[in-house]
């Protein structure tokens, strides 16, 4: 995986891929990458500690653009209730979804919510994920959205992965906040923009600002409200779009230049023409389709040939897609959104890392980057997707450093 960032329309298959390939690593960082006898022909080489990998398919880390990694518990009982026939915006209404993780994450410990966290990044890592982003949001009062954003940037110093933070207090409108007398939705948000958004650019605890503007949560008006706010305190923008109906939060995006417009499902011919003619990132969740039993996935295939910018991620959360694994979202991606193998691995690091802002850094195996990779015991690439709900990942590695060994640190 080399070349240029973002990758769009033919680009996006474009994988560059070297047989019999080998890397030099230095301080962390890719010092070389070519074929095994040019880069062992190197003096350099020769001081080399050598690891052998066995002739196994070498990537990038994945970068996981989407996640909503902090969570107080799972909720398997409204899984049950969905399998029964209660949609998920029923459950929503009735108090569960959002509000069910909020009510439970607000007496939740910093100390507990780290340990999940932590033991979820440790799966992460064995799924060759290097980078995630992790956004707040089920807390929805201060001090709750604060714990989650402080909870988030220990992580990022105690364990190898590295974590994007995105404030999310615009997951959805508090229960308090449900039209009772001088609290109303529009007070809500009010709230975010005066006293919530100042206060994070401060504390520096967050890099972007997220809002769920869709159907039963926040509306454009309200998101462009929030999100002016955000850009104004410094803060990049993302978006969740058009996932339960068309509400114009793709056009918004657009016209906001967020970094990226997330789910999308729920598009139209318009919205990927305006997405294709923008840099908007448009950030594809086919885990959620499948965990909730839809037969509508967002539309990859028009949003690629349109020439849009496409980047896949798991959108790990307890409500709608409780999956971490970025190889099960490669499956999904091919074949029920019909991407090709190696566009959907395009789509899961290189154009990822551009929906963070982190393209110069991580997302290919190019000399100066990170030495952040994955290593897959398949004799193809493609067979990483086609053996769908196995782990392939064999080695994950992180700025040189081995983070997760199936099988020990390989041959030496
Ligand atoms: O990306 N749509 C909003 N947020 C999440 C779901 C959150 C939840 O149900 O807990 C999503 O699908
Ligand atoms: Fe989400």
């Amino acid at each position: 995986m080399r070349g240029a960032a973002p990758r769009r329309g033919k680009a996006l298959a474009d994988l560059g891929i070297i047989r019999d390939g080998a890397l030099l690593i230095r301080d962390g960082r890719i010092a070389a990458v070519d074929a095994r006898g040019r880069i062992e022909s190197l003096r350099e080489t020769r001081n080399a500690r050598k690891l052998d990998l066995g002739g196994r398919v070498v990537l990038p880390g994945f970068v996981d653009s989407h996640t909503h990694l902090v969570f107080p518990a799972s909720r398997a009982a409204e899984y049950e209730q969905r399998i029964g026939g209660a949609s998920y915006e029923e459950i929503a209404r009735a108090g569960g979804g959002i509000h069910n993780s909020a009510h439970r994450l607000r007496g939740a410990s910093s100390g507990d919510l780290k340990r999940r966290a932590l033991a979820h990044l440790a799966q992460f890592a064995t799924h060759g994920t290097t980078t995630l982003e992790a956004k707040s949001g089920y807390g929805l009062t201060w001090e709750s959205e604060r714990k989650i954003l402080l909870v988030l940037r220990e992580l990022e110093r105690e364990q190898p992965l590295d974590i994007v933070r995105t404030f999310l207090g615009a997951h959805l409108v508090p229960r308090e906040y449900c039209n009772r007398k001088g609290k109303t939705p529009d007070a809500y948000v009010e709230l975010i923009c005066r006293e919530w958004l100042p206060q994070v650019a401060k504390e520096n605890l967050a890099e972007f600002c997220d809002v769920f503007c869709d159907r039963g949560a926040f509306t454009v008006v309200q998101a462009r409200t929030i999100l002016t706010a955000a850009r104004a305190r410094g803060l990049g923008l993302r978006l969740h779009a058009e996932q339960l109906a068309r509400t114009g939060a793709a056009q918004l995006a657009v016209e906001m230049h967020a970094a990226s417009a997330d789910h999308l499902e729920k598009i139209s011919t318009r919205d990927i023409r305006a997405l294709a003619q923008s840099n908007v990132t448009c950030t594809l969740l086919p885990g959620c389709c499948f965990h909730l039993g839809l037969a509508h996935y967002g539309p990859a295939r028009k949003l690629i040939d349109a020439g849009a910018i496409v980047a896949l991620a798991t959108d790990f959360n307890p409500g709608t897609s409780p999956t971490l694994s970025v190889p099960m979202i490669l499956s999904f991606a091919c074949a029920q959104m019909r991407m090709t193998p190696a566009e959907a691995i395009s789509a899961a690091t290189i154009n990822a890392a551009y929906s963070l802002k982190r393209h110069d850094r991580i997302g290919s195996l190019e000399v100066g980057k990170f030495a952040d990779l994955a290593a897959f015991d398949v004799d193809d690439y493609r067979e990483i997707p086609y053996y769908f709900g196995v782990n392939h990942c064999v080695l994950t590695m992180k700025r040189g450093q081995i983070v997760y060994a199936r099988e020990g640190p390989g041959r030496t």
